[in-house]
């Protein structure tokens, strides 16, 4: 199974991919979470895209395609994998297409989260997110057990600098602007999979991963 989740910032991207990756035995493959880990670690590469995504605006697509074919490159993709957070733009799909074409290993589907903005916000701005482990909790929604630690490995959570309403908002317009137009591009393939984000986190996973088994042999 070879996955795309696609959606606005906030709509469980993160949160659904750790499921569905579990669900089909994948690795969840996270351009955020991998310019986070090199943010942290102050690499090069960290370096660059802080100031980037502080402010809430894509990573150069130059620096983030190579970063994506660099790690489709890795054993475990072999059976598949599920990208989250990339492609974010049409240049990045057609980029994906294409590198996916000479492995004649095309995407299967393309599961399209949608979510109203108000409640977008009320996820954004609540979420909590492990310095250590990148696990994401809420503060209402998807409470840790100790306030400010990890329930996973115990690590210290922290609120991205992202993650601020006024952050938020410019995100929102830039999905809108650069990410959305890839709704139609897969759509025209035949690859898109569109799935309400409200309700309960397992009732969310279950809409996916029925809508999948209906849609790919
Ligand atoms: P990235 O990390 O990909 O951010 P994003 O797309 O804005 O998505 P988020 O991680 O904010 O949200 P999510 O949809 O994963 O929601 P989550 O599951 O955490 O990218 C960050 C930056 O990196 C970009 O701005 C850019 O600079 C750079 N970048 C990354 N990829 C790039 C690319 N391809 N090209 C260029 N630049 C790139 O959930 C949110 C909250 O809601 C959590 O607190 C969670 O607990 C809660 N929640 C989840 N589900 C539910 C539910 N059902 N009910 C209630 N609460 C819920």
């Amino acid at each position: 199974m070879r996955l795309i989740l696609v959606g606005p910032p906030g709509a469980g991207k993160g949160t659904q991919a750790v499921h569905l990756a579990a669900h089909y035995g994948i690795p969840h493959i996270s351009t955020g979470d991998i310019f986070r880990l090199n943010i942290k670690n102050e690499t090069e590469l960290g370096k660059l895209a802080k100031s980037y995504s502080d402010a809430g605006n894509l990573v150069p697509d130059s620096v983030t395609n190579e970063m994506v074919r660099d790690r489709l490159t890795h054993g475990d993709v072999a059976n598949g994998f599920l990208l989250d957070g990339f492609p974010r733009n049409v240049a990045q799909a057609e980029f994906l297409r294409a590198i996916l074409a000479e492995k004649s290993a095309p995407i299967d589907a393309a599961l399209e989260f949608s979510l109203e903005d108000a409640e977008i916000l009320l996820r954004l701005t609540g979420r909590r997110t492990c310095r250590a482990c990148g696990t994401s909790f809420h503060i209402v929604f998807e409470k840790p057990a100790v306030d400010g630690i990890c329930d996973k490995c115990q690590g210290e959570l922290y609120q991205r600098q992202d993650d601020s309403e006024e952050v938020i908002t410019h995100r929102l317009a830039v999905y809108a602007e650069q990410t959305q137009p890839i709704i139609a591009f897969y759509r025209s393939e035949g690859l898109l999979i569109s799935i309400p984000a409200t309700g309960e986190v397992s009732e969310i996973s279950a809409r996916a991963i029925s809508a999948l088994s209906a849609a790919v042999n």
